[in-house]
C-alpha cells in the first residue's frame, strides 16, 4: 500500500474543469490525485504540466466507456490504497452545436459516455469509497431546463424519490430509441446532451439513497454538482472564457466530515 493511504480519483482529467479540479485537490486534498484519462499521452503530458507548477498528481489511463479500463483502475485502487476516499466523475462530452451527426447517432454516442459512462464507473468504484468518503458527479444546469421540458408523465418518473436504477437504465434507453424511431419530441427535450445529464442528476439521487440505506454509519457523501456555465466544453464550438469552475466540483470532494448528507 502506499505511504499515502488516502486516494482521490479525477475521471477525464487532462483538460478543462477535470484538470483544474486535480490540480486544486493536489493543493487541498490530503492524499494521492489520480488524473485520469483515456489516451495515456494527454493524462501523461497534463501530469507533466502539473510537475511543472510544484504539484505531485499520479496517472492512470481511464475510458470510462471501456469495462476492462475501468476495472483495472478499481483492481489498482484496491490493491495500492485498499480503497478510494474521494471519486470525482467528471469525465463527459457534448457535440458542437453546429455538429450535422444524425440525432439519433449524437443521442446514442452521448449518452453512452455521459450516462452509461459515469454508471459503469460508479459502480465499479463505488464498493470502493471508504468511510467518510465523498462522490461528486459532475452534472449540468441544462439538466434542469431539459426536466422541465419532458412530458409530465416522465417528469413524475424523474422526479420520483422511489424510482430505481433499473427503471432509469430503462428510461435512457428509451430516449435513444425513441430519437431513432423519430417521436422523441412527442415527450423528450431536443437534447442529447441534456437528457444525458438528466440521467446523471437521477442516477446521483438513486446512489445518494441507496449510501443512505445501505451504509448509513458510514458518513459518505454523494452530490451532483453543476460547475457553471464559465467556459464552454471544448467539444462545444463556442469561445472557451475562464476556469474557476472547478470550485463548487473541490468543496464538494473535500467538505466537512460532518457534513449533512444529499
Ligand atoms: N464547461 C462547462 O461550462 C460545463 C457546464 C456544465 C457541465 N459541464 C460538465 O463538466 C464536465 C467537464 O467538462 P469540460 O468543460 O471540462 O469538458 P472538456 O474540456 O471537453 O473535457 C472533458 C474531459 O472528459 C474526457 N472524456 C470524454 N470521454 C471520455 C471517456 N470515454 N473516458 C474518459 N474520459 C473521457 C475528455 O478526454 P479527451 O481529452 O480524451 O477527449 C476530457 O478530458 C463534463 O461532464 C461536462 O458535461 C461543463
Amino acid at each position: 500500500m502506499s505511504s499515502s493511504s488516502r486516494v482521490a480519483v479525477v475521471t477525464g482529467s487532462n483538460k478543462g474543469i477535470g484538470l483544474a479540479v486535480v490540480r486544486d485537490l493536489c493543493k487541498k486534498f490530503p492524499g494521492d490525485v489520480i488524473l485520469t484519462a483515456r489516451n495515456p499521452t494527454l493524462g501523461q503530458e497534463a501530469v507533466k504540466k502539473l510537475k511543472e507548477e510544484g504539484l505531485n498528481p499520479v496517472f492512470h489511463q481511464l475510458d470510462i466507456n471501456d469495462l476492462q479500463s475501468i476495472q483495472t483502475l478499481r483492481e489498482f485502487l484496491k490493491e495500492r490504497y485498499g480503497g478510494l476516499d474521494v471519486l470525482v466523475n467528471n469525465a463527459g462530452i457534448a457535440f458542437k452545436v453546429a455538429d450535422t451527426t444524425p440525432f439519433p447517432i449524437q443521442a446514442e454516442v452521448t449518452l453512452k459516455t455521459n450516462f452509461f459512462g459515469t454508471r459503469a464507473v460508479s459502480a465499479e468504484l463505488l464498493p470502493l469509497i471508504k468511510p467518510q468518503g465523498r462522490v461528486v458527479n459532475v452534472s449540468s444546469f441544462v439538466s434542469v431546463s431539459s426536466l422541465k421540458k419532458c412530458s409530465p408523465e416522465l417528469q413524475k418518473k424523474f422526479r420520483s424519490d422511489t424510482i430505481t436504477e433499473e427503471e432509469l437504465v430503462g428510461l435512457m434507453n428509451k430516449f435513444v430509441e425513441d430519437t431513432k424511431k423519430g417521436v422523441h419530441e412527442k415527450e423528450w427535450p431536443n437534447t442529447a446532451y441534456g437528457v444525458s445529464k438528466i440521467g446523471v442528476t437521477v442516477l446521483s439521487r438513486i446512489h445518494a439513497r441507496q449510501l443512505n440505506e445501505q451504509r448509513k454509519g458510514d458518513n459518505i457523501l454523494l452530490n451532483a454538482c453543476c460547475p457553471g456555465w464559465p467556459r464552454v466544453m471544448s467539444s462545444c464550438s463556442r469561445v472557451a472564457v475562464v476556469t474557476g469552475s472547478n470550485k463548487g466540483i473541490v468543496l464538494c470532494a473535500i467538505c466537512a466530515r460532518n457534513s449533512p448528507g444529499t
